[in-house]
């Protein structure tokens, strides 16, 4: 099942999500939200953005071609917790399925160490360098109730108002079905 996915302005995007009772069967879900993010070219999707305020998020990067090691970089991270970060910072332009249309440079720390359940409730500790920490971090900050745009400096803000304020109208040309808070 497809998602629509849920557009800035939104208050579920802003919410700290809650955790997800252990063994609960999150399959279906996952396999949805895998979906639901394949079919917007996405290579991360929090629940947060198909309107559930749940700690679970999905990524792919496997289709980075330019970016090493992402052959086998397809999973789901269920009430993940970032249990350190380091390294350098440092700056990429990034997006969100959330706030289309809009990239901007993020500056965040290289390497994070987290521990997290797969689909199975299997426990994982694991670090993860580069790309893969970036888009996790990208997605770990959705279910905190944080967005990427957060990092930017007061006058861009300021810049992307206009635009902003049409994404949560839901005025966006994208091909991907949303829902947005104000859209009339
Ligand atoms: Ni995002």
């Amino acid at each position: 099942m497809i998602y629509p996915i849920v557009m800035y302005g939104d208050a579920v995007l802003r919410k700290r999500a809650s955790e997800i009772e252990k063994g609960t069967d999150v399959k279906q879900l996952v396999a949805d939200m895998f979906e639901t993010m394949h079919e917007a070219n996405g290579i991360g999707l929090a629940a947060p953005q198909i309107g559930k305020s749940i700690r679970l998020f999905v990524v792919d990067g496997t289709t980075l071609e330019d970016e090493p090691g992402m052959a086998d970089f397809k999973m789901a991270f269920i009430n993940p917790v970032i249990l350190d970060e380091a390294g350098e910072e440092w700056g990429f332009e990034e997006g969100c399925l959330s706030i289309p249309n809009i990239r901007e440079e993020v500056f965040r720390k290289g390497t994070i160490r987290m521990k997290y359940f797969d689909e199975d409730w299997n426990a994982h500790e694991e670090e993860f360098n580069g790309m893969k920490a970036r888009i996790i971090q990208h997605e770990y900050d959705h279910i905190e109730g944080k967005l990427f745009i957060d990092y930017l400096s007061p006058l861009k803000k300021r810049l992307l108002k206009g635009k902003l304020a049409n994404i949560s109208k839901g005025d966006v040309d994208i091909d991907y079905r949303i829902t947005a808070p104000l859209k009339k």
